[in-house]
């Protein structure tokens, strides 16, 4: 009997356009999923279009290599050894039950790779476990959602290289490609470090997102700009190669759709009858615990968090609106004006933007040292620069800013702080005042630019929080002029 190179468990989404993804590529692919009818219903369709004479020839090869199981005995027997076995279903107590399922099963080096947003340390509370029945287990951070699964998404494997080895032929062939045309996947370290910096990537794409969202609240509420402007304007922010991004491309498309379900001659865009309370599942927030764990100032990440909660505290905002008086010192924009804001906001979003990636750079390199990772960060960023969700233009020169060719990476890393210390960061202090006089609350652009005037700035007031905490509390300070904790009685 014929067997597959790897399984893959759960058949949503996800998991249904991986194993495609990994057929396509030409690997046999058993795939097994709880509820039997999902399995029989997956196959069924993959034979279907396997007869259906338009089907290109790979689909029909990539079909056949699609292999339906029915029990978890019948889906680990058809596997090649060691298994390779992928689990996209539901971070948490899912993994943690199919994990117990799967490993009486399973024999020594034989490979699980959870391809969830599960949390790092759960992953590696389960790498620990399974090591004791010499079982792999390997915690990969996946983006590119349903779309990027399919065509090729950017793959975060963390675990032992060994197992990661055994692993590599088909992860490379079946993610997206960098500007380079290599696979954006690599061995990212041992241990949680896959899970961690698929956290990170979350975290940034949180930021991001606030700040586009911040930028639609100015240009729509400030300047006025219809959604087709808007969807003009964020299609030309695509041109500049720094913002040029999957987020700016699908920010652009939504301006411009209509509602599906309105069939009127005129029907509305869909983006103003959309609930503005934004849901979570957790990435973003277990960025901003580890950051503050780790004592990292990730200022964007939080308010991005932050943004979201209090956007989905929708009958609090209701009931104050009608409480809270706004006195504002907006003018009303000049055609002129308008023409600036529209570039303002560009600069700003460029600036913003390139903190983002710096915050989360900043999270990965703290956690590096402090878990023993050993990561490198270079690395880490080309493989963001395809398939997934914050890829953007800017990462070409990110990576090289990062990486090992000392000469190239500070000639690269000048011009990047060339281009923050320039022209544009009038822009972005610009946009925060605009936004302040027009009461228009703008927290992740004010996060960022007070994460680089934090970092600009060599005397920070907290010498008065020294002494403070020192007069109330007794809890010393420490002086410029000598070593020591120091307390007096104030
Ligand atoms: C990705 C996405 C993906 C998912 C997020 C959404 O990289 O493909 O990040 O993992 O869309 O988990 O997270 P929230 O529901 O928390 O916004």
């Amino acid at each position: 009997m014929n067997k597959s190179a790897i399984g893959l468990i759960g058949l949503a989404t996800m998991g249904a356009n991986l194993a495609r993804n990994i057929a396509n590529k030409g690997f046999r692919v058993s795939v097994f999923n709880r509820t039997t009818e999902k399995t029989e219903k997956f196959v069924k369709h993959a034979t279907k279009s396997q007869s259906e004479p338009k089907g290109e020839q790979n689909v029909s090869e990539a079909n056949s290599n699609l292999i339906g199981t029915y029990t978890l005995q019948e889906f680990v027997a058809g596997l090649e050894t060691p298994r390779k076995i992928i689990l996209l279903i539901k971070a948490g107590q899912a993994v943690d039950d199919m994990t117990a399922e799967l490993s009486p099963l399973l024999d020594k080096n034989d490979i699980i790779i959870d391809c969830g947003n599960s949390h790092f340390k759960d992953t590696e509370r389960r790498q620990k476990e399974l090591a004791k029945h010499d079982l792999n287990f390997i915690g990969c951070g996946i983006s590119g959602g349903e779309e990027g699964a399919l065509h090729g998404p950017s793959l975060m494997p963390g675990g032992k290289k060994e197992a990661w080895k055994k692993i590599r032929p088909i992860f490379e062939k079946i993610a997206a490609k960098d500007f380079a045309g290599k696979p954006c996947v690599t061995h990212i370290g041992d241990f949680g470090s896959g899970h961690f910096v698929k956290m990170v990537h979350n975290g940034i794409e949180y930021a991001i997102m606030q700040l586009l969202a911040e930028s639609y609240d100015m240009l729509k509420n400030l300047g006025g700009f219809s959604n087709s402007e808007l969807a003009k304007i964020f299609t030309g922010y695509n041109k500049n190669p720094n913002l040029k991004s999957f987020l700016i491309e699908i920010t652009a498309k939504i301006f411009v759709k209509k509602d599906p379900e309105d069939h009127s001659k005129n029907p509305h865009f869909l983006i103003d009858l959309i609930k503005d309370a934004a849901g979570q599942k957790g990435t973003g927030k277990w960025t901003t615990e580890i950051a503050h764990d780790l004592g990292v100032y990730a200022p964007t990440i939080n308010a991005a968090v932050d943004a979201r909660i209090v956007s989905g505290d929708t009958k609090t905002r209701e009931m104050s609106q009608r409480m809270l008086k706004i006195q504002t010192t907006a003018k009303r924009l000049t055609p002129a004006d308008k023409k600036k804001l529209v570039k303002q906001v560009e600069n700003a979003l460029e600036l913003a933007t390139m903190i983002c990636y710096e915050q989360g750079i900043g999270l990965i390199s703290k956690a590096d040292k402090e878990f023993h990772w050993n990561l490198n960060r270079s690395e880490i960023i080309r493989i963001w620069q395809g398939g997934c969700i914050i890829r953007s233009g800017y990462l070409k020169d990110l990576a090289i800013a990062l990486g090992a060719d000392q000469k190239t990476a500070m000639t690269m890393f000048t011009k990047i702080m060339q281009n923050l210390g320039g022209d544009k960061q009038k822009s972005w202090r610009k946009v925060i005042l605009l936004a302040v006089e027009s009461a228009i609350p703008v927290p992740a652009f004010y996060a960022t630019l007070n994460y680089y005037d934090s970092y600009a700035e060599a005397r920070l007031p907290q010498n008065l929080i020294q002494a403070q905490r020192d007069f109330f509390g007794a809890h010393g300070y420490e002086r410029t002029d000598k070593p020591g904790s120091f307390h007096i009685k104030w």
